[in-house]
């Protein structure tokens, strides 16, 4: 007789929702594709559909963009008070929450993390954001300056119009609330498209945001593809102002190369290859637990994950065998369990993607040091075992490239002058950690990382007021906290003329 998983028990909170046609939010209205085309959406721990969603295309971006194009010009979002968009945003935050069990529940099916971070950090810091960005609302200001006394002068901050968002799959609900927050707070109206791998929070919370009240065409979603679809159509949009990306890199330069179509203003947000530094005097209990959290959270499928972990010659040994110790124990499984610890990959492509690096950083040479292959017991899901290279060099690919899963490669490092120019010797610049007890150290660590966020003595510590974004191939712009409100407004200058 099989064995009843517990997540098999479990009840289905979205259950019903799931059995409902997917369809496109535009102008207000739920509709079909125009092309009538659906795809379907996979589990990727059980591989088994949980439903079909609207496959949009371009005249279905066109139709969002004239919906929010509209409402951007005309409907009551740009004119209404600061305090009413801010409450509206408040009250998005509150049905998620509100809807929290159920939201966590979808985020780990469509997407195949843990349940416990799904419900622990996604749900939370996706309320959260809402509720920073609500509060920017009543305080973007202008300015006025004395530049000459024949002239008034001051400055407007103003919304940019129609912004595209595209976003992936890693966190699908996160990312969404990290592109509407600051787009909302600013007065903008949005077409988004969620990854064709995880829509279906978005589609969710843009019921809720329906629900609590959101004027017509402010908020507009579009699933579908990215190349020669509707993500494309976004990029090249005539009538779209500004486009926002997280992604992989190639994309990202697809986007810009697209943007030029009018000049729109674009915001990217791509991968890393951060360095996770350990000097021998820092306390080793806890940066073996950051190291696991470094790469091994959401499945290894984060931009800022600490994949190259460099370790200080003298504590090599002693560490490592901690870290495998610890890995070799983390549970794999449907991240509906409460006990899972890891999922599976999102995607079988994305499987794939993690098994030929390990193939390739083996053909290079490197040491298994635990993981390295599909788990035995797990007949069915997108599955890698958390992995370790031991042996690696900074110039094998395995410690150039992304490979956004469950992978880390150790390198070791005799001194402070080489680990820092081996950790910035990447074409990325996303990320990077340091611990050590000597503070002197790790302020000159600090400075000499190109990166836009540095942890030292943490890993992944993450708040929607701390900015986040690359340096170098990692990206333009930076999401979160104040530096976000950059990216969605506008500055205008007038002059009045006070000479009689
Ligand atoms: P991707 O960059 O192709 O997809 C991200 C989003 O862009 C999706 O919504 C997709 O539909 C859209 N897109 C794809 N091609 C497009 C185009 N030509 N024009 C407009 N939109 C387009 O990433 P993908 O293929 O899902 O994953 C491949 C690799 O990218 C991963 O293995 C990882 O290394 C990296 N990646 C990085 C992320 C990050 O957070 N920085 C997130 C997701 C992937
Ligand atoms: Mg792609």
């Amino acid at each position: 007789m099989a064995v009843v998983q517990e997540h098999e028990k479990k009840e289905i909170l979205c259950k019903d929702w799931l059995s409902k046609p997917k369809k496109l939010l535009i102008d207000g209205k739920w509709v079909e594709a125009k092309s009538g085309k659906t795809f379907a959406v996979v589990n990727p721990a059980t591989e088994e559909v949980l439903c079909h969603v609207a496959e949009g295309g371009k005249e279905d971006v066109d139709l969002a963009v004239k919906a929010a194009r509209r409402a951007f010009e005309h409907g009551p979002w740009r004119t209404m008070a600061a305090y009413e968009r801010a409450r509206l945003m408040y009250k998005l935050a509150d049905a998620i929450d509100a809807h929290a069990d159920e939201l966590a529940q979808l985020e780990t099916m469509d997407n195949g993390k843990p349940i416990k971070e799904s419900r622990g950090f996604d749900v939370v810091q996706t309320a959260e954001t809402f509720r920073y960005y609500a509060g920017w609302c009543t305080k973007l200001e202008g300015e006025t300056t004395n530049v000459n006394s024949n002239f008034f002068t001051y400055t407007l901050r103003e919304p940019i119009g129609v912004v595209g968002q595209i976003i992936p799959w890693n966190f699908p609900m996160l990312m969404l609330a990290w592109k509407w927050g600051p787009a909302l707070a600013c007065g903008n109206t949005i077409v988004l498209k969620p990854a064709e791998q995880t829509p279906l929070t978005a589609l969710r919370i843009g019921e809720l945001a329906m629900e609590v009240g959101f004027p017509e065409g402010v908020i507009n979603i579009i699933t579908g593809f990215g190349a020669d679809s509707a993500g494309e159509a976004i990029s090249k949009h005539m009538d779209i102002d500004k486009v926002a990306f997280t992604g992989e890199d190639k994309t990202g330069k697809l986007i810009v190369q697209a943007s030029t179509s009018n000049l729109k203003r674009v915001s990217l947000e791509l991968g890393g290859k951060a360095p996770n530094i350990v000097f021998a005097d820092a306390d080793i209990d806890a940066a073996v637990r950051g190291a696991i959290t470094g790469i091994f959270f959401n499945q290894g499928q984060v931009c800022c994950a600490g994949s190259r972990l460099f370790l200080e010659k003298p504590i090599h040994d002693e560490f490592m065998s901690k870290l495998t110790d610890r890995v070799n124990k983390i549970r794999q499984g449907n991240g509906l369990d409460e006990n899972t610890g890891i999922g599976p990959q999102v995607s079988k492509e994305q499987q794939e993607r993690v098994l030929k690096y390990i193939d390739i950083a083996k053909g290079e040479g490197a040491a298994v040091a635990c993981g390295g292959l599909v788990p035995e017991d797990q007949k069915k899901g997108y599955f890698v075992r958390p992995t370790i290279f031991t042996g690696v060099h900074n110039q094998m690919r395995i410690a150039q490239e992304e490979v956004f899963g469950p992978v880390l490669a150790v390198i070791p490092f005799t001194d402070m002058e080489s680990v820092a120019e081996q950790a910035n010797a990447t074409a990325f610049g996303l990320s990077g950690a340091v611990w050590t007890a000597d503070v002197k150290k790790a302020h000159k660590f600090v400075s000499r990382i190109k990166a836009g966020t540095v942890w030292v003595n943490c890993y992944n510590v993450l708040d929607p007021a701390m900015p986040f974004g690359g340096y170098k191939t990692s990206g333009y712009g930076r999401e979160l906290g104040k530096h976000s409100i950059e990216l969605y407004s506008n500055i205008k200058s007038v002059w009045m003329n006070m000479m009689d």
